[in-house]
């Protein structure tokens, strides 16, 4: 049976983990997949999370199953968070999931098993978006995330939500677009909330990065906004960024709607997904993000590593834009977008001679991670950038 199986493409973003492990050249710069670095290169285990860890290891007294939903205490202690601590607690429940695919995939499953039959989705977007709604068996509607002047394009998610049909979901990005660095403004999350509430679709938001755009309050905006508008809503949230939990897979899925019954089936759904999937998220990272957030002074200082994250993102992004104009490519929007990710206009030969001449390693979409960029390669990446595209 198994001789009829058909050969699969690598993922290309993980493939690219492997390609540049592999090159020996000392000089390498990685840019792929989304993990922060700091300027010496490096991705650190929070101090905050070591503490918790420390705390962890001392007091926890059983590692018995705790069930498909997870730490519920990780899950509540989210909420203010997410969702604002004057937000009605008796119209969102959660649990957890492993990342932000988990909590991806249990939204879009959940989502189907309510009747959904498409996901309507700016692109570009994070591939795996894709992936999770083919998997889950939904029709994929795209619309233009970017207008060709690289702001977000309000108007083709107006032109989207015009022609909803009954059974939609919009996938939304709360912030730090992936992979463009391109987030909706304020004002424009201002409009978009009753946009989206007179279309009568379902908000699906990908919360994957907050307090990496401009602040964990900050990054919330468009969630919020979008919340008070709408009966109803899903959101997926990712711990791994935020508090640097790449590996120890730490998400959370949550619905939020006015009807307890409602609430308690998008849970209970949840749940039965949950169980015949991985059956319980992994533990120690919710655990850890849990004894972090009940803890005053522990807050404070992942608070504090998170802002110095993104001031020095912000830093990054600012030398970058300095370039200003690299041959064709205006560097400028560069210094105003948000996040782990910009893109740059580069052909796929183009990527293929950075990787090549220069060991500089980039998704084939012309994504770049800007936390791979240090103080020890920044110059060069210009300077290589300057070669393959002057
Ligand atoms: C990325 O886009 O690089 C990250 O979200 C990691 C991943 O799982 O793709």
């Amino acid at each position: 049976m198994l001789e009829t199986l058909n050969a699969q493409p690598a993922d290309a973003l993980l493939a690219l983990i492997k390609l540049h492990n592999a090159d020996p050249r000392p000089t390498k710069i990685d840019l792929g997949v989304g993990v922060y670095r700091t300027g010496e290169g490096d991705t650190p285990v929070f101090g905050a999370i070591k503490a918790a860890e420390r705390v962890l290891l001392e007091t926890q007294d059983s590692k018995a199953y705790l069930g498909p939903e997870g730490d519920m205490g990780f899950v509540h202690a989210l909420i203010p968070y997410v969702f604002g601590t004057e937000f009605d607690r008796s119209r969102v429940e959660g649990m957890q999931a492993p990342g932000g695919t988990g909590a991806v995939r249990l939204a879009v499953e959940v989502a189907a098993r309510a009747g959904a039959k498409r996901i309507l989705m700016g692109t570009p977007s994070w591939p795996n978006h894709a992936q999770i709604v083919a998997a889950a068996g939904l029709e994929l509607k795209t619309f233009k995330h970017m207008t060709d002047e690289g702001t977000a394009d309000l108007e083709a998610l107006r032109g989207v939500l015009a022609e909803a049909a009954p059974g939609d979901v919009v996938l939304l990005h709360g912030c730090c677009h992936n992979p463009t660095g391109v987030d909706y403004t304020p004002a424009q999350w201002d409009e978009i909330a009753p946009m989206v509430a007179a279309a009568g679709v379902l908000p699906l938001i990908d919360l994957a990065y907050q307090g990496l755009g401009d602040g964990m309050e900050e990054d919330a905006y468009g969630l919020r906004k979008v919340l008070a508008a709408v009966p109803e809503a899903l959101v997926a949230y990712s711990c791994d960024k935020n508090f640097g939990l790449y590996r120890d897979r730490v998400g959370a899925f949550y619905a939020v709607t006015g009807d307890a019954q409602a609430l308690a089936h998008a849970m209970a759904n949840g749940a039965t997904i949950a169980r015949a999937s991985w059956s319980m998220p992994p533990d120690h990272g919710a655990a850890a993000v849990r004894l972090i957030l009940g803890d005053a002074a522990l807050t404070a200082q992942w608070i504090d590593e998170l802002t110095a994250m993104r001031a020095r993102m912000a830093e990054v992004r600012e030398r970058l834009a300095a370039a200003q104009q690299i041959g064709p490519i205006n560097m400028a929007p560069l210094g105003l977008q948000k996040g782990l990710f910009s893109m740059l206009p580069l052909s796929g030969e183009q990527i293929m001679a950075l990787r090549e001449r220069h060991g500089v390693y980039m998704a084939g979409s012309g994504r770049v991670n800007i936390a791979g960029l240090t103080t020890g390669n920044l110059e060069s990446f210009i300077s290589a950038l300057r070669d393959v595209a002057a």
